[in-house]
C-alpha cells in the first residue's frame, strides 16, 4: 500500500494496552503542576534542550482562550500513535526508531524574503517569548483525530523578528536530513527532506503556533523535537516536525504530501468534510481514546475552527484548492 499509492501513515490501530487509564493522567498531570509550581522548570526564558531521549519540564502558562475545553489524550497515545516517516511508516515505528536522535543543540537557518536571514540556535529563535500551553484536536487525514495539549509560542511572533519583505507571500519549512539518526530517511517513501508551506496570513495567523513541547515536557523524539509547527485548522500533515528551516518566498513552495501524490494533497489542506479524499471519506473521524472502540463523530468544518479562518478563503473553491 506505502509503495503503491503514498498516504500519510496506515490506518493501524492503537492497542488497548497503549492507552493510558484516566486515573494515570490526572495523577501524572498533578504530579506535573506540582513540579512546576516547585519551579522545577528549566531557566533562563523558561526553556531548557535535552541532551537525550529524555524530555524536560517546561514553564508555560495556559492560554485558555484559545485552548478547546475537551479532556486531552493520554500522554501514553499522544507519544506511541505517530507519524513520522523518518523514523518508519508504522504509527509504532517514530517511538520505537528515534531513540538515538539528537534534538540538541539545534539551529535554525532563516532565508529568503525578510531583512534578517541566517542561521539562529533554537534559544535564539524562541527569546523574548513566553510559552503558552493550547489544547488543540490534531486532525489527521487518515480520518482520525486526537487532543493535544502543546506547548508553543504563535509563528506570528517569531517570523515578525525577521522582517519579511513584502514579496514574502508564502513560508517554507524544512525537516533535517539526518539518514544515520533517522533510519526511515535511508529508504525512499517519501522525498527528503520533509518540506511544507504556508501562505503568510495563515503563517501569521494567532492559531498558528510553533510546539516546543507537549504535557509540560519538551517535546518526544517522535512528535517532532525540538522543534515543529501546528496549523490547528489543517491536516495533521502541515505539522511538519524537527524544523531546521524557515525560508519566505514568493511563490507557493512544494509540499512533501504533494509532490508524492499531487492528486490526493493538496497545498492548502484544510480540514473539510465536505470534500472527500480520493480514496476515502472525509466526513467522520474516529477520536482515538474516545471509549472502548474508539467513537467516530462528524468531522467539523476547518476542524472547528470556522469563525477563525473561512475569511481567509473567501472567494476560493475548496475543491479546488484543497
Ligand atoms: N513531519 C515530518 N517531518 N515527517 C512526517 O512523516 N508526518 C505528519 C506530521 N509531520 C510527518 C511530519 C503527519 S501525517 C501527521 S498526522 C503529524 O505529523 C502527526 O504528528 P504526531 O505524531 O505528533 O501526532
Amino acid at each position: 500500500m506505502l509503495i503503491k499509492r503514498p498516504r500519510p501513515g496506515d490506518s493501524a490501530r492503537i492497542q488497548a494496552s497503549e492507552i493510558t487509564p484516566e486515573s494515570a493522567y490526572v495523577s501524572r498531570r498533578e504530579l506535573l503542576g506540582a513540579a512546576l509550581a516547585l519551579g522545577i522548570g528549566a531557566a533562563g526564558m523558561g526553556f531548557s534542550l535535552r541532551a537525550d531521549a529524555a524530555t524536560t519540564p517546561l514553564k508555560f502558562s495556559r492560554n485558555a482562550r484559545l485552548s478547546l475545553q475537551e479532556e486531552p489524550n493520554s500522554y501514553e497515545d499522544i507519544t506511541t500513535y505517530n507519524n513520522f516517516y523518518e523514523f518508519g511508516t508504522g504509527k509504532g515505528d517514530p517511538v520505537a526508531n528515534s531513540g538515538k536522535f539528537k534534538p540538541t543543540p539545534w539551529s535554525v537557518k532563516v532565508s529568503g524574503e525578510a531583512e534578517i536571514t541566517g542561521t539562529f540556535t533554537l534559544e535564539d529563535v524562541l527569546k523574548g517569548h513566553a510559552l503558552e500551553e493550547r489544547v488543540y484536536r490534531l486532525r489527521c487525514v487518515e480520518a482520525w483525530s486526537m487532543v493535544i495539549p502543546w506547548i508553543g509560542i504563535p509563528l506570528a511572533a517569531v517570523l515578525k523578528r525577521f522582517k519579511p519583505t513584502s514579496n514574502a507571500r508564502y513560508v517554507a519549512f524544512e525537516t533535517v536530513h539526518r539518514p544515520a539518526e533517522m533510519p526511515g530517511q535511508r529508504s525512499n517513501v517519501l522525498k527528503w527532506p520533509y518540506v511544507e508551506g504556508l501562505r503568510i496570513d495563515e503563517a501569521m495567523h494567532p492559531l498558528t503556533i510553533l510546539a516546543v513541547g507537549l504535557y509540560g515536557k519538551t517535546l518526544p523524539n517522535q512528535n517532532g523535537a525540538p522543534l515543529r509547527l501546528i496549523v490547528p485548522w489543517k491536516y495533521g500533515f502541515k505539522g511538519i516536525k524537527s524544523i531546521v528551516g524557515i525560508r519566505f518566498t514568493e511563490r507557493e513552495p512544494p509540499t512533501s504530501w504533494n509532490i508524492s501524490a499531487p492528486d490526493e494533497y493538496g497545498f492548502y489542506a484544510n480540514v473539510n468534510p465536505t470534500v472527500d479524499h480520493p480514496r476515502w471519506s472525509q466526513a467522520r473521524e474516529r477520536q482515538i481514546g474516545a471509549g472502548f472502540l474508539s467513537a467516530r463523530v462528524p468531522t467539523q468544518m476547518f476542524n472547528g475552527y470556522e469563525k477563525e479562518v473561512a475569511q481567509l478563503y473567501r472567494g476560493m473553491d475548496l475543491r479546488r484548492y484543497y
